[in-house]
C-alpha cells in the first residue's frame, strides 16, 4: 500500500498530522518532507509518543466492542474483526460497509493530537484464511487442506495475490494467514486448516502464500498496493496437541517437536512474513503466549523473526497467573500485541500501571511498539498512505469475487480433487444423463465450511450469502449440457427416470476451531451411504464426492460407490469438482494427509494404519479397484447422543427452536429468544439466552430421556414464573433459579421427579424478560431415580 508521497493530504492524516503541523490549518500540499524524515522514521516517532498511547499500540481490541469514538480516545496500533464480527454489529454487512468503517477508524486514529504527540493511523487486521470470506461476495477459496492437494506453489502465490487486493478493495491491512499448522492428528478441528502433515509441504506452500499476500521482500511493491501484511500461525505446536484436542497440550521432546511443528517456519520467516501469531496450545504444560524460551530464544533468536508476534484470542488469558485484563507475563514473554476483543480497556490500565512501577522494562515496551510501528511503515502508513477509501484500490468492487480471482479458484477446486477410487465411471460420457443426489449438492454454505461469512460457516448462510458463486450442482449440471447430456438435482434421490450415473455429494456440516474436535473418525451421518446402496440396488453406476475438512473412515462409502472423490472444502467456486468429473481438467489432486483405514481415531502419519497413502491419488489412465473393506467399526455403536448441547455445539441429532424460528447450534434470534455465544472455557463454548416476556424455547432430542444435567448461571434472578417442561406438566423453576443468582457456575438436575414425566425435548418459558447462561446440556439416564436440584 505504498503511495507516492502526500498530494490530497488533508488535515489530521498522513504526514501533515504526524507532524502536528495540522490543528486549525488548511490542508497541507507539500510538506517539507526531508526535513523531517528523521521524525517519521517508527524511532523518530516513538521518542514522541506518551506512555499511554505506547501501551495502546499492544492493545487489539475486536471492532464488535468498540466505536470510533473508542479509536479516537485510546489510539489502539491494531484492530480485528473476529469471525463473527461484522461492520455495525453486522455479520452479513454488505462489502461497502467495511471500507465505510474503515475509513471511520481510519480518521478516528488520525485526529490531531496536543503537545506535539505523533499521529499513528491504527491497521486493522482479519481472517482472510480461504480468501476474504468474512465479507459477503469475495471468492472464496479452497481451505489448506484442499491447496496442500494441489502441491502447487505457483497457484498459491497466485490465491494469495488474489486474496491480498480483495482485502484492499474493503480497506484492511493485514491478514491472519496463512496457517502453518502441520496436523498430526485429524480429530482436531483445525485440520482443514493445515495444508499437510507433511512439514516440508506446508513449509514450501505457507511460504508461497505468505508471498502472494505480501509480495518479495526486496522486489518493488512489497507490501504496497494490492499487497497486504501476512502473519504465520500459530507458534507453535498446534497442529501436535494431545488426541487433537483444540488449544490442547502437545508433549514430547523440544528438539522433536520443533523438528515437525516449527518446520514451517524459517521458510516463512524466510519469505518476509510480517507477523507470527503465538499458539494457544501449551507444550509440555506451558501455555506458549507465557513461553519466553520459544518466543524469544527459539522464535527471535534462533530463527531470526524480526516482525511482531500477535497474540490470538485472549490466548495470554490462558496463561497462569494471568486473565484476559492483566497479563504482563506475555509481553515479558515476548508477545508484541495482545489480541484482548473485549477487555481491551481493563487490559490497557493494567499494562500502564505496571509500565508505571516497572514490572514492565520501558525498554520491552518500546520494542514492541517499534515493532508495531515498523510493521505501519513496511505497509507505507508514514508515506502519504491515505484513508482507506482513497487508496488506489479501496471501493474498486468490480475486484471483489472478480470473474479473475474466481477462475484461479476453480482451478484450484480442481487441481484439488483427489480420486481414491474409479472403476471406469469417471471421467463422465459426454452425454450422459445423471442425477445428482444429496443434501450438500446445491449447497454452497457447506462447500465453503467453516470462516465463511461467519465464524463456524453453514448454520443458518444460504446461498444469498455468496452472491456470484456456483455450486457443485450448478458446475455439474452445465457441464452435462455442454457435454449435450443432461441432469436433474434429486437432492434425496429417487427420481423416477433411470439415469446413466448418480453423484451423491455428502460430507460434514461446517465448523472451525474446537468446535470441530473429534473423539474418532466414524463418520456417523448415513445420507449419502444410504444414497449410494439405493443407486447401487438398482444398477446405477455411482460417483461419490464428499466434502470434508479431514480425511475421515470412508471404508462403507468406498464399498458402496463406484467412483470415489475427495473434494475437501472448494469454497464458492464449486464448478472446479465437475472440471475433473467431466475430465476437463485431469485428476492431479494427491492426498497431503494420510486416509485412515481404521474408524478409531489413531492417528496416522504415514504408511502404517493408512487406507490410502501421503500423496495417493490417480489420474484417470487407471482403473483403481479396491478390495472390500472392512466396515465394523466399534465407535459406531457407542451412545453420542448424551450431549445436547457442549462445546458450544448442539448436539447431532438435537434442534433448539423458539417457537417456529430454528437456533442453529443455539445461535440466534427467534420470537423473543435471543441467544448469543459467550466464553466458559473457550471462546462461544456457552451461551447467553435472552428472553422477552413470554418467549419459549424448546430442545428436542432424537432420543427420550430419564433426566438432563445443565451447567448453568444466572446473573439477575427472574422477576416472573420461570418454567421448564419435558413431557409432563409445567414446573416453576424460578426459585430454583433465583437461589442461583450470583453464584458462578453451577448444575441442575431435571428428572421426573419435578417434571412429572420426561421425554425428548425440554421447553423453557419465561413470563418476564429474563437471561439464562447455559453452558452444557446432557441426557442422564443414570438421573432418572434423582430428586431435581439446582
Ligand atoms: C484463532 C485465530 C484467529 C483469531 C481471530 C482465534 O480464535 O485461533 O486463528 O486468527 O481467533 O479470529
Ligand atoms: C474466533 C473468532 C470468533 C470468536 C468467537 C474465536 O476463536 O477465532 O474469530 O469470532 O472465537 O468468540
Amino acid at each position: 500500500m505504498m503511495r507516492p508521497l502526500l498530494g490530497q493530504l488533508s488535515c489530521g492524516v498522513g504526514l501533515a498530522a504526524l507532524l502536528s503541523a495540522c490543528a486549525g490549518a488548511p490542508p497541507v500540499a507539500n510538506a517539507p518532507v526531508a526535513a523531517e524524515s528523521v521524525a517519521l522514521t517508527p524511532e523518530g516517532l516513538l521518542a514522541r509518543m506518551s506512555v499511554e498511547r505506547k501501551v495502546a499500540q499492544l492493545v487489539m481490541p475486536d471492532i464488535g466492542s468498540i466505536t470510533p469514538e473508542d479509536v479516537r480516545q485510546y489510539r489502539f496500533g491494531t484492530i480485528l474483526n473476529g469471525g463473527n464480527s461484522g461492520p455495525y454489529g453486522d455479520d452479513k454487512a454488505p462489502a461497502a460497509d467495511w471500507l465505510k468503517l474503515a475509513d471511520a477508524y481510519w480518521e478516528a486514529s488520525t485526529a490531531p493530537l496536543p503537545n506535539g504527540e505523533p499521529v499513528i493511523p491504527s491497521v486493522w487486521a482479519t481472517d482472510a484464511v480461504h480468501g476474504h470470506a468474512n465479507v459477503i461476495g469475495a471468492t472464496v477459496f479452497p481451505h489448506n487442506i484442499a491447496l496442500g492437494a494441489t502441491g502447487d506453489a505457483e497457484l498459491i502465490r497466485r490465491i494469495g495475490a488474489a486474496t491480498a487486493v480483495e482485502i484492499e478493495v474493503t480497506g484492511i491491512d493485514w491478514t491472519f494467514a496463512p496457517t502453518i499448522a502441520v496436523a498430526r492428528d485429524d480429530r482436531w478441528g483445525r485440520t482443514y486448516e493445515s495444508y499437510s502433515e507433511n512439514p516440508e509441504l506446508v513449509a514450501k506452500l505457507g511460504a508461497a502464500m505468505v508471498e502472494g499476500l505480501q509480495g518479495r521482500p526486496g522486489e518493488p511493491g512489497f507490501l504496497g498496493q494490492g499487497k497486504v501484511a501476512a502473519t504465520a500461525k500459530h507458534f507453535f505446536g498446534d497442529g501436535g496437541t494431545a488426541q487433537g484436542v483444540d488449544q490442547g497440550d502437545v508433549n514430547g521432546d523440544l528438539a522433536e517437536l520443533m523438528a515437525i511443528h516449527a518446520a514451517p517456519y524459517p521458510a516463512a520467516i524466510g519469505a518476509g512474513v510480517a507477523s507470527v501469531m503465538a499458539s494457544f496450545n501449551s507444550i509440555n504444560g506451558g501455555k506458549m503466549h507465557g513461553n519466553g524460551p520459544l518466543l524469544t530464544a527459539e522464535l527471535r533468536g534462533n530463527l531470526g523473526f524480526q516482525g511482531l508476534v500477535v497474540g490470538d484470542w485472549n490466548g495470554h488469558g490462558q496463561v497462569t497467573g494471568c486473565s484476559n485484563a492483566d497479563c504482563p507475563e506475555a509481553l515479558l514473554a515476548g508477545l508484541d500485541v495482545y489480541m484482548v476483543p473485549e477487555e481491551w480497556k481493563a487490559l490497557h490500565a493494567s499494562l500502564l500501571a505496571q509500565v508505571r512501577d516497572g514490572t514492565i522494562p520501558m525498554a520491552r515496551l518500546d520494542e514492541a511498539v517499534l515493532r508495531v510501528l515498523r510493521l505501519k511503515a513496511e505497509l507505507g502508513i508514514f508515506a502519504g498512505e491515505v484513508k482507506p477509501s482513497a487508496r488506489a484500490l479501496g471501493g474498486k468492487w468490480d475486484l471483489l469475487g472478480s470473474p479473475e480471482h474466481r477462475a484461479v479458484a476453480r482451478e484450484a477446486v480442481a487441481k484439488s480433487q483427489v480420486l481414491l477410487k474409479n472403476l471406469g465411471v469417471l471421467p463422465l460420457k459426454p452425454g450422459a444423463r445423471i442425477e445428482v443426489a444429496g443434501s450438500a449438492a446445491d449447497n454452497i454454505p457447506q462447500q465453503a465450511g467453516g470462516w465463511s461469512v461467519t465464524w463456524q460457516g453453514g448454520g443458518d448462510l444460504t446461498e444469498a450469502d455468496f452472491p456470484g458463486a456456483t455450486s457443485i450442482w450448478d458446475g455439474i449440471a452445465a457441464a452435462a449440457r455442454a457435454s449435450g447430456g443432461e441432469a436433474v438435482l434429486a437432492p434425496s434421490g429417487g427420481s423416477t427416470g433411470t439415469p446413466d450415473v448418480a453423484i451423491v455429494v455428502f460430507g460434514e456440516a461446517p465448523y472451525a476451531e474446537f468446535v470441530g474436535d473429534r473423539k474418532d473418525m466414524a463418520f456417523r451421518d448415513e445420507e449419502g451411504l444410504t444414497l449410494l446402496k439405493s443407486y447401487r440396488a438398482k444398477g446405477i453406476p455411482t460417483v461419490a464426492v464428499f466434502l470434508s475438512g479431514r480425511p475421515l473412515w470412508m471404508n462403507r462409502e468406498l464399498n458402496a460407490a463406484d467412483a470415489f472423490v475427495a473434494a475437501w472444502l472448494p469454497g464458492s467456486e464449486g464448478a472446479g469438482v465437475a472440471d475433473v468429473l467431466f475430465g476437463q481438467r485431469p485428476a492431479t489432486g494427491r492426498l497431503s494427509f494420510s486416509w485412515p483405514a481404521a474408524c478409531d481415531g489413531n492417528p496416522v502419519n504415514g504408511p502404517e494404519g493408512a487406507l490410502f497413502p501421503l500423496g495417493y491419488g490417480m489420474g484417470f489412465e487407471s482403473l483403481q479397484r479396491l478390495p472390500v473393506l472392512d466396515e465394523t467399526c466399534a465407535a459406531l455403536t457407542q451412545d453420542a447422543g448424551a450431549a445436547w448441547f457442549a462445546n458450544g455445539k448442539l448436539g447431532a441429532q438435537v434442534q433448539a427452536v423458539a417457537d417456529n424460528a430454528l437456533l442453529p447450534d443455539l445461535r440466534g434470534g427467534g420470537n423473543g429468544i435471543t441467544a448469543t455465544g459467550i466464553d466458559r472455557k473457550a471462546q462461544e463454548d456457552a451461551r447467553r439466552i435472552a428472553f422477552a416476556g413470554g418467549a419459549k424455547l424448546t430442545l428436542t432430542g432424537a432420543e427420550s430421556a430419564a433426566g438432563w444435567r445443565i451447567t448453568y448461571q444466572v446473573t439477575a434472578r427472574p422477576s416472573a414464573p420461570v418454567t421448564v417442561k419435558a413431557g409432563g406438566n409445567a414446573f416453576d423453576i424460578t426459585q430454583g433459579l433465583s437461589v442461583a443468582e450470583g453464584k458462578g457456575w453451577r448444575e441442575m438436575v431435571l428428572t421426573s421427579a419435578c417434571l412429572g414425566q420426561t421425554g425428548s425435548s425440554l421447553t423453557f418459558a419465561s413470563q418476564s424478560a429474563f437471561t439464562l447462561e447455559i453452558s452444557e446440556i446432557t441426557r442422564d439416564e443414570s438421573a432418572a431415580a434423582a430428586e431435581c436440584s439446582f
